[in-house]
């Protein structure tokens, strides 16, 4: 089964963000990580960043033409973009969003998610753990 996998803004960067909030990987590293734990659940990760609103909504729309389901970590769109949150709302396969840190321990503005309203469920703070258990819930949802 594909699982597709979506990074908004910055993330490409971890390598220079603040790594005692997201962590000692690179993001080729977290991709490793990604890919190796959804291999050993049978599933099949394409992931993608982008640091473009337009894209990602493209992406959402490929995914709910293909009834694919999706992970996704909206970054700083997390906070704002009602243009993602509508475009996840037409994704029909489960679709989970992800954070490496937790945005509710953090700046006020990161306490609102406009994304997880359309979303199964919300993982954060487990750096890239948060994948991990994303991946995992999927499984089990996929199987009802
Ligand atoms: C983030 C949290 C967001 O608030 C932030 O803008 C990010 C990353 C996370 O993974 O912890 O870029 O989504």
């Amino acid at each position: 089964m594909k699982v597709l996998i979506i990074n908004g803004p910055n993330l490409s960067r971890l390598d220079i963000r603040d790594s005692a909030i997201y962590g000692d990987l690179s993001y080729p590293q977290l991709v490793e990580f990604i890919s190796s734990a959804a291999r050993e659940l049978g599933l099949d990760a394409d992931i993608r960043q982008s640091n473009e609103e337009s894209e990602i909504i493209g992406w959402l729309h490929e995914a709910a033409d293909s009834n694919s389901p999706v992970i996704i970590n909206p970054a700083a769109f997390t906070h704002y973009s009602y243009a993602i949150r509508d475009a996840a709302e037409l994704v029909k396969a489960p679709l989970i969003e992800v954070h490496l840190s937790n945005p509710l321990a953090r700046e006020e503005f990161r306490h609102t998610s406009v994304i997880s309203g359309v979303a199964n469920g919300t993982i954060g703070g487990f750096g890239p753990d948060s994948y991990a258990l994303a991946l995992r819930a999927l499984v089990k949802l996929l199987k009802k």
